[in-house]
C-alpha cells in the first residue's frame, strides 16, 4: 500500500468528512479536498433539527442539497446527520406544548418528511443520536420526556419513509463508559426482540491521544459482535483537550495522534467486510475542527489536514502501516 497517492485508494469502504456549505462555497482548498480525498460526505449541522426544520410548518432542505449535489457531483456517497437529537432542537420545539399524541405527530411528520426528501439519495441515517448518559439512563430530552419508548418509534417511522436506508444509532464516548455501552447493546438486542429496524452502530470516536487503545479496540469489538454495521462516524483525535494555552504541536504529539489514527484504521480492518459502512473525520482541516470553535480551543489540531488544508505527517503512515 506503500505506493498509493490517496489514503481512500487503499480502503475497501468509504472515507468521510463532515463538511460545512460555506466553507465548501467560500473555500476552494477545502471544497478540492472534500472532493477529492473523501468518498462520503454527512453534514456537519445542516440536516439537524434546529437547521433543516426551523418552524413548525417550514422545512430548509437548502443547505443539505447543496452538500448532496456536491456529492453526487464527486461520486460520494452522503449519510444522514441526525433526525432526532436532544441538542440543536428548534425552538418552535422547545415551545411546543401537547399531549403525547401531539408529540409524537410531531416527531413522526419531523422523520418522514425528512427521510422522504432524501429517498434513495442518503445511503444510511442516524436515526438517533446520544440518547444514553454514561451511567446508561436514557437521557432526559424533549423526545424522551414527551413521547414513551421513541427510540423504537423513531427507526420505525424511518423504515416506513424509506425502507432501502440504512438506520443508525449514533453515540460518543463509548470507550471507558462500560454502562453506556452496555446500554446501547441491550438497546439493539431488546429491539432484535421486536423487530424493529436497526441496521448499524455509529460510534463518534471524538477521542484524544490519551484515550486508551484496549477500550477503543474493545467497544469497536463489542459492536461489530451485534452484527450491524459500523461506522466511525466523527472521528477527531485532540491533542490538546485541556486547551493549554503554551501548547506546541511537537514530534512527540505528532506521532502520538498518528499511532491513534492507525489504531483507528486498523481496528476497523478487522470487521467483517459486510459490516463496514466507513469511518468519517469531523470535518476537514484542523481550522475547521468543532474542537476549536464550539469548545473555544484555539490550539487544537485534531484532524488528517493541517491549518492549510496540507496533509499530515499521520496522512502518509496511514498509507504505509495500516
Ligand atoms: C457539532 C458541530 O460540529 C458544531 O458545529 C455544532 O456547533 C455542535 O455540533 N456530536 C454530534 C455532532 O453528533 O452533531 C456534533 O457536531 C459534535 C458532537
Amino acid at each position: 500500500s506503500g505506493s498509493a497517492t490517496y489514503l481512500k485508494q487503499i480502503l475497501s469502504y468509504p472515507l468521510g468528512a463532515s463538511v460545512n456549505p460555506r466553507l465548501l462555497e467560500e473555500n476552494a482548498s477545502y471544497r478540492a479536498l472534500a472532493s477529492s480525498e473523501f468518498t462520503s460526505l454527512t453534514a456537519e449541522n445542516h440536516m439537524k433539527m434546529a437547521l433543516i426544520h426551523p418552524e413548525a410548518n417550514r422545512f430548509d432542505f437548502s443547505k443539505g442539497d447543496e452538500i448532496l449535489a456536491f456529492a453526487k457531483n464527486n461520486k460520494s456517497r452522503v449519510h444522514g446527520h441526525t433526525l432526532v437529537w436532544h441538542n440543536q432542537t428548534a425552538t418552535w420545539m422547545k415551545e411546543f406544548q401537547g399531549d403525547q399524541q401531539a408529540w409524537e405527530n410531531l416527531l413522526k411528520n419531523h422523520i418522514q418528511t425528512i427521510v422522504k426528501h432524501y429517498q434513495g439519495q442518503i445511503a444510511g441515517w442516524d436515526v438517533v443520536n446520544e440518547a444514553f448518559l454514561d451511567d446508561g439512563s436514557l437521557r432526559p430530552s424533549l423526545w424522551a420526556n414527551h413521547i414513551p419508548d421513541y427510540l423504537a418509534k423513531s427507526f420505525i417511522w424511518a423504515h416506513e419513509a424509506d425502507p432501502k436506508a440504512l438506520l443508525f444509532y449514533n453515540d460518543y464516548g463509548q470507550d471507558g463508559k462500560p454502562k453506556k455501552m452496555e446500554a446501547i447493546l441491550n438497546m439493539v438486542q431488546d429491539f432484535k426482540k421486536r423487530q424493529i429496524p436497526i441496521h448499524g452502530l455509529g460510534l463518534q470516536m471524538h477521542i484524544s491521544i490519551q484515550s486508551k487503545n484496549e477500550e477503543i479496540k474493545k467497544v469497536i469489538e463489542q459492536s461489530t459482535a451485534t452484527g450491524l454495521s459500523i461506522h466511525l462516524s466523527e472521528v477527531d483525535v485532540a491533542v490538546n483537550p485541556k486547551n493549554n494555552p503554551d501548547f506546541v504541536l511537537d514530534s512527540i504529539v505528532q506521532k502520538a495522534q498518528s499511532d491513534k489514527f492507525q489504531l483507528l484504521f486498523t481496528s476497523f480492518a478487522n470487521i467483517p467486510a459486510s459490516q463496514q459502512y466507513g469511518i468519517t473525520f469531523w470535518n476537514v482541516g484542523d481550522k475547521d475542527s468543532w474542537l476549536r470553535g464550539y469548545f473555544k480551543r484555539p490550539k487544537e489540531y485534531p484532524l488528517l489536514f493541517d491549518e492549510a488544508y496540507q496533509r499530515k505527517g499521520a496522512y502518509g503512515e496511514l498509507i504505509e502501516e495500516i
